[in-house]
């Protein structure tokens, strides 16, 4: 841990109280001058840290920016997730910085945070769109050892990691929209986009991309996707804290995470099934050139979606894009 991940640690653990000087001191290599510089450097980037009257130092607010020191000294727990933090000004595509970490041999848990991304990309190829310092884009690498059919375990677990976070952060009620869509309302706010490196039946890596669309007004919502897209401010009707959304998000991450690997899959699709709008309902999906219709019955154990067809047939579909029907066929 960097002097100022420990610094932000210690004076977010004391809260109100503060911490004093020669409690500081030590976690800097060098004496009281390197606190002091620290101190300051921390200032610099917009955290709001007083002295106390008893000549200690305690943390009043940080800015509304992203730093890995900050999210690492609000991670004291975590498992996997969060390993390592890297923060970018502006990056092409977080997926991408984590797939030459993937390639690099990096450990699982890496995480990489954009303030904005030049080509954010969605699924079916599509952009996605990310200006700066309103939203969360970031990537996560995993290297879990499960067969590649149940990769889709990992969209899953990370939806209901997303919602719970959001509900936790901001008082919403995010509703998953089967595979990986995040809404609120009925509009969307975040997707989930998973990148494998696989071979035969073997998963090599994953990277888990995410992007949650926090403080985005409505002019900085593309023109075209107004009905169908919002973002958490909107919606709250106020602005979201984002260091502290992303360390919520990072932790139900590690933690759902740490649920899948131990073979608790089933907990987590037992809160997938309470959140998500696309079960009971009749619905269209495309997959490649196909468009199947029926009713969406449930989630299996590897998290496909199982489609009652309009003939009777149970089919297992593990992606595709979804549009929710208003009636099923009529008899
Ligand atoms: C979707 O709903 O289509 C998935 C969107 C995923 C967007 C995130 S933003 C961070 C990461 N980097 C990307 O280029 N895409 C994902």
């Amino acid at each position: 841990m960097s002097p100022d991940a420990r610094i932000l640690t210690r004076l977010r653990r004391a809260g109100d109280a503060g911490v004093a000087v020669s409690d500081l001191g030590s976690l800097v290599p060098d004496d009281a001058t390197g606190l002091t510089a620290r101190i300051g450097a921390l200032r610099q980037l917009g955290y709001d840290i007083a002295s106390t009257a008893h000549g200690g130092y305690v943390l009043r607010s940080g800015p509304d920016r992203l730093h890995a020191d900050d999210l690492i000294s609000r991670l004291p727990d975590r498992r996997r997730i969060g390993r390592s933090i890297q923060v970018f000004q502006e990056t092409s595509s977080t997926n991408d910085v984590v797939e030459r970490l993937a390639r690099d041999g990096v450990e699982e848990g890496a995480v990489v945070l954009a303030e904005s991304q030049t080509r954010g990309r969605g699924r079916m190829g599509r952009r996605w769109e990310s200006p700066s310092g309103c939203g969360l884009w970031f990537s996560v690498l995993l290297r879990p050892r499960i067969p590649l059919t149940a990769a889709t375990q990992l969209t899953v677990m990370a939806a209901v990691a997303a919602a719970r976070a959001i509900g936790q952060a901001s008082g919403l009620e995010p509703e998953i929209k089967w595979p990986n869509d995040l809404h609120l309302r009925g509009r969307k706010c975040g997707g989930i986009l998973l990148e494998l490196g696989a071979e035969s039946d073997q998963i090599h890596h994953v990277i888990l991309g995410m992007g949650i669309d926090v403080n985005l007004s409505a002019s900085e919502i593309p023109t075209q996707l107004r009905s169908i897209a919002t973002s958490l401010s909107l919606e709250s009707g106020r602005r979201i804290d984002r260091p502290a959304l992303a360390a919520r998000l990072l932790e139900e991450l590690d933690l759902a995470y740490h649920d899948v690997l131990e073979g608790r899959f089933g907990t987590i699709v037992d809160e997938w099934e309470r959140r998500c709008t696309t079960l009971g309902r009749w619905v269209s999906i495309r997959v490649g050139p196909r468009e199947i219709h029926g009713l969406a019955e449930a989630l299996d154990e590897q998290g496909a979606l199982l489609l009652r067809t309009e003939h009777g047939r149970l089919e297992r579909i593990i992606g595709g894009e979804v549009s929710l029907l208003s009636a099923g066929p009529s008899s």
